[in-house]
């Protein structure tokens, strides 16, 4: 009897990937060409009447097609936005739907490479898909298992995603460690505390929060492009101009729903008055044009680039000649600061957690993308003086780790 395919998939806030094993044997497969990681994104492309799934859809929306692109979704489970439908063309889709369409690739790029369909998954998930509410949290997950089932998985399993990174450390693990594992990613960071030695493992205690890079975005957005789009200024009455719209432009999920004739009429009628309708009005080009992720993904180049230069800059020319934009690390810095500092402190409670002193961590096994963020690893550092720091792969330590995990729980 030939051995049944497992598979573990890490479907991330910005980026997914997933492994692929039969038996003993369990490895990262391609999802996208060669690359084993997919940006979570998908454009449907209207003006072609196709569905294009990461890079590629990222590509084509940049490149201006007619068409609906969709990123960040896994913010919406748990969310009273999952039961939300979106206009795509002339139909309008749910949340479920998308967010299947998007499971079904990357099972199908399993299944390319298995040769055969694969019924058995261990899936990832964040400690908390929302903060603060075990309800909500629940039904994210309780979501997402059925989204997978609509796409045919038949046993499907769910594992803390820090817990998953924990195990790809172990594999390589020689002597017996403390070790806290750090995953900020795209949408939330994700902590476990961990007695790991190469053949056994204790889970002392894990915790997360909903932050991650979309909200480094976003507040970066907020404090630059935003503000050169008329946040923070003036009505002609004296009044403040109104933040909703802005915080939605600069949201990554919620960009798609401003594109209504009601937001339309209603910023139009702030524009008129605005004492600033130079910067107001580049706010009505942007919905108007509905540019709305290009903005959102040229802060984000800004924020990459800012974690090795000091000073990168943004051009807006296509929005309003001469609209150009540099940025400091230190705007970002500040900008993200509390956030930062309350990802630290949720890695802290999480060694509390665990019964244990900050000194009593050997390691901190860092993952995500997100950790590369300007003065981060310095701030665990200084919080955890005692252990030493070493980074897995960012952006598939995750989905090795499932696909262990898979093996564990379906290895015939
Ligand atoms: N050099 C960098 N500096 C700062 N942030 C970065 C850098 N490189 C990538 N990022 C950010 O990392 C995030 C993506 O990380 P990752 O792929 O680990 O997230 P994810 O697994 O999709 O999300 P999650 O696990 O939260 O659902 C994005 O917000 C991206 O902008
Ligand atoms: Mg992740």
């Amino acid at each position: 009897m030939s051995l049944r395919p497992y598979c573990g998939i890490d479907f991330g806030t910005s980026n997914s990937a997933v492994s692929v094993g039969r038996g003993d044997q369990v490895q990262l497969v391609p999802v996208e060409g060669d690359a084993v990681t997919l940006p979570s994104a998908l454009f449907f492309n209207t003006e072609e009447d196709h569905l294009s799934f990461g890079r590629k859809a990222i590509a084509e929306y940049l490149d201006g097609y007619e068409g609906r692109l969709m990123r960040a979704l896994k913010s919406v489970l748990g969310s009273h936005l999952i039961g939300e439908t979106t206009q795509v063309g002339t139909k309008r889709k749910n949340f479920r739907e998308i967010i299947g369409l998007y499971i079904a690739h990357v099972k199908q790029a399993a299944e390319r490479h298995a040769g055969e369909p694969i019924e058995d998954v261990v899936l990832g998930r964040p400690v908390h898909f929302v903060d603060d509410d075990e309800e909500a949290n629940q039904r994210a997950e309780n979501e997402l298992r059925g989204i997978a089932e609509a796409q045919g998985f038949k046993t499907i399993r769910f594992e803390y995603e820090p817990l998953a990174a924990a195990r790809d450390y172990a594999s390589r693990l020689s002597a017996r460690e403390t070790v806290l594992v750090v995953d900020i990613g795209g949408g939330t960071s994700d902590f476990s505390v961990l007695s790991l030695s190469p053949d056994h493992s204790d889970i002392l205690a894990n915790t997360g929060v909903h932050i991650g890079g979309t909200d480094f975005d976003r507040l970066l957005s907020m404090d630059t492009a935003m503000v050169d789009m008329g946040w923070k200024s003036k009505l002609k009455s004296g009044l403040d101009m109104p933040g909703l719209t802005y915080h939605q432009l600069s949201t990554w999920h919620l960009i798609n729903f401003l594109y209504t004739q009601k937001v339309m009429h209603s910023v139009r009628e702030l524009h008129h008055l605005a004492e600033r309708r130079d910067l107001t009005q580049r706010l009505i080009k942007v919905l108007e044009d509905r540019m709305g992720h290009a903005i959102a993904s040229r802060i984000e180049a800004a924020k990459i680039a800012l974690s090795s230069d000091a000073v990168t800059h943004i051009d807006y020319g296509d929005i309003d000649a001469g609209w150009v934009s540099d940025v400091r690390r230190e705007t970002l810095i500040t900008a993200t600061a509390r956030e930062v500092a309350r990802v630290v402190a949720t890695a802290l409670l999480c060694v509390e957690k665990a019964g244990l002193k900050p000194d009593a961590i050997h390691t901190l096994f860092m993952t995500g993308g997100s950790t590369a963020m300007p003065g981060f690893e310095a701030a665990m550092q200084a919080a955890f003086p005692a252990a030493s720091i070493n980074y897995g792969d960012r952006f598939s330590s995750v989905a090795s780790g499932l696909g262990l995990a898979a093996r564990a729980a379906f290895k015939t």
